[in-house]
């Protein structure tokens, strides 16, 4: 077995080559004069790891003519990060169910695919081979464990990441529960822990996505209004967009971490660890 992958996924490749004691397949990238992406790969083997974020068009590309590339091997493709799985249905007439057209793209030429912390697993149904996806919420339970021993309350933005945060508190054995809004009036919202108050506590936000920072940045700053003495953000895939670290600091969040799925200067968790135990 090699292991291979695209630009934006160079240090989770290294780390979970590094893991499985296996090779990489060296590829140079380059570019034709209209712009259009090239690569050639050294050497494969009978079985290659493919290890590609996709977070974009351009990432997106990239893979496909990787997968290409990987033709005469058994191929399993890691999709650390999968750009519009959050597009999982469709909610206007005419609109493409972009997370299964993206499914369908990549799952040509490989064999097997394993995600990380997709937004919603049923959207595993759509690739056209055999696919499962992990969770690393105990790695990010060990990252919070890690720097917040006074036992910190674990909080999810909604009700639909509440089991991600409950997996991630059990690493410490933290409190956890989930942000509830309630609607005030048309323009006013106010949003507070479900059932535990944030009065003197030091929180952490965990969720899978933080992407422009919206739903953070609000809870952050009624969470700190509410009494927290400290609020911090940790989630596996840090899509950052807009502006979003820095939103999120202006609303007085001290940390925000992510995880290496997608690989960013504040990428202190791993998926590597977790990837290299399915692999095996
Ligand atoms: C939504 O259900 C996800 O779990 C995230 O909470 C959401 O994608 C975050 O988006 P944003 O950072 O733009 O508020």
């Amino acid at each position: 077995m090699k292991l291979i992958c695209t630009q934006a996924s160079q240090v989770l490749g290294a780390r979970l080559a590094g893991r499985l004691g296996v090779e990489t397949i060296d590829v140079k990238y380059s570019r034709f004069p209209d712009g259009e992406s090239s690569l050639v790969r050294d050497e494969t083997d009978d079985e290659t790891v493919i290890v590609a974020a996709v977070t974009g068009a351009e990432a997106l590309v990239e893979l496909l003519l990787l997968i290409d590339a990987c033709d005469e091997s058994t191929n399993t493709l890691v999709l650390p990060y999968m750009a519009y799985a959050r597009q999982d249905r469709r909610f206007r007439p005419g609109e493409p169910l972009s997370a299964r057209a993206i499914a369908r793209a990549v799952s040509t030429g490989v064999d097997r695919v394993i995600t990380v912390n997709l937004h919603d697993p049923s959207v595993l149904g759509h690739f056209q081979v055999p696919a499962e996806n992990i969770s690393i919420a105990p790695q990010v339970g060990a990252w919070v464990a890690n720097g917040h021993e006074d036992g910190p309350l674990v909080l999810s933005p909604d009700d639909g990441a509440a089991r991600f945060a409950a997996e991630v508190a059990a690493v410490g054995g933290f409190d956890h529960d989930y942000l509830d809004k309630t609607r005030l009036s048309g323009e006013q919202v106010e949003i507070r822990p479900k059932s535990l108050p944030a009065e003197g506590r030091e929180v952490v936000i965990v969720d899978d996505i933080i992407s422009t920072g919206g739903t953070l940045a609000t809870a952050a700053r009624m969470l700190l209004d509410q009494g927290a003495i400290a609020v911090h953000a940790a989630c596996v895939h840090g899509v950052f967009a807009g502006g979003a670290l820095l939103h999120l600091a202006a609303a007085g969040v001290e940390r925000v971490v992510c995880s290496d799925t997608i690989e960013r200067a504040n990428s202190c968790i791993t998926a590597a660890d977790r990837l290299a135990d399915t692999l095996r």
